[in-house]
């Protein structure tokens, strides 16, 4: 770790904070909406410098930062410490917060609660919630308390056993149409937006004749508002393979790599650091520290 003072100089130029009325524009504009799930600060500042339009810290953290098997373990206060780390280097993306699991699903109060934990305590503009069913309900009370709620329907990796494991949804006319359907009524129930996950192209394309608001897509194909991809996929930071439907756009991980191992070979080489990396003192305060610490002995 350095031990210089941390810089903040912001190298972007000034753009206008995404609002919840600003993602409706670009639906009406057809100006594709850029979303990228984020987990740190560090992170943050290039997302912000990259001009992204929202940022989603998704459950996914769970698996991506935390090394869990699933979404389901993470804990509201674990996604708490990860969002207002992503808060402090966000400026203009609208900052989505994922809830997680066992955190929402029991009552509508439980619902409001935690949601505006995540509004109050980590400072963000709109949280998501997985699934129809009931948690149309859950949807509808965080709506009403005014804060902006972003639905999501197709594959939802929170209750993936239940739908058979990870796999494309919708694939039958009434698998479809329960989709569809879902979507529809997260709509209704007040929803600023909703993430289609992994359903087929067409299947969205038809959803998409019928709503309104903004609709991400995560291997929905190219008919939805706008994209969502995980940080790490999009990256290329893990040894294993990525879900069919990520493009990675860099391949990093053989990057950090190569460069954890020239560090640990050249510190074993007695090669770093070299002069250039090492602070200097003047002879003379050296040459009196010697001799202090010898009168000491
Ligand atoms: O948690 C997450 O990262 C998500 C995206 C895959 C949309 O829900």
């Amino acid at each position: 770790m350095s031990t210089e003072p941390m810089i903040k100089v912001s190298s972007t130029r000034e753009r206008l904070p995404m609002t919840i009325p600003a993602l409706l524009d670009h639906k009406h504009r057809g100006e594709p909406l850029v979303m990228v799930t984020c987990y740190d600060y560090p992170s943050a500042r290039i997302v912000e410098e990259a001009g992204v339009d929202l940022v989603l810290v998704g459950d996914t953290a769970a698996m991506t930062v935390l090394g869990y098997d699933s979404t389901v373990p993470v804990t509201v206060d674990e996604l708490l410490v990860l969002v207002k780390a992503v808060r402090r280097g966000l400026r203009s993306p609208l900052l989505v917060g994922d809830l997680p699991f066992g955190s929402y699903e029991v009552s509508n109060e439980q619902a409001v609660t935690t949601a505006q934990r995540f509004v109050k305590e980590a400072g963000c503009d709109a949280v998501k919630l997985e699934g129809g069913g009931v948690m149309i309900d859950r949807a509808r009370a965080i709506a009403q308390t005014g804060i902006p709620v972003v639905g999501h329907v197709g594959l939802t990796p929170q209750t993936a056993t239940a739908l058979g494991g990870f796999k494309a949804q919708g694939r039958t006319a009434e698998r479809a149409r329960g989709v569809v359907e879902d979507a529809l009524a997260l709509q209704a129930a007040g929803c600023c937006a909703i993430v289609f996950e992994a359903i087929p192209a067409p299947v969205a394309e038809v959803a998409m004749e019928r709503i309104e608001i903004p609709v991400i897509g995560i291997g929905a194909g190219s008919a939805t508002d706008g994209q969502v991809l995980v940080w790490h996929d999009l990256l290329g930071l893990y040894e294993w393979g990525s879900p069919r439907f990520v493009k990675r756009y860099a391949e990093l991980r053989p990057q950090i790599l190569e460069a954890l191992r020239s560090y640990a070979g050249e510190v074993r080489a007695g090669q770093f650091p070299t002069s250039e990396y090492t602070y200097s003192i003047d002879p003379g305060e050296l040459a009196e520290l010697r001799q202090q610490l010898s009168e000491n002995a």
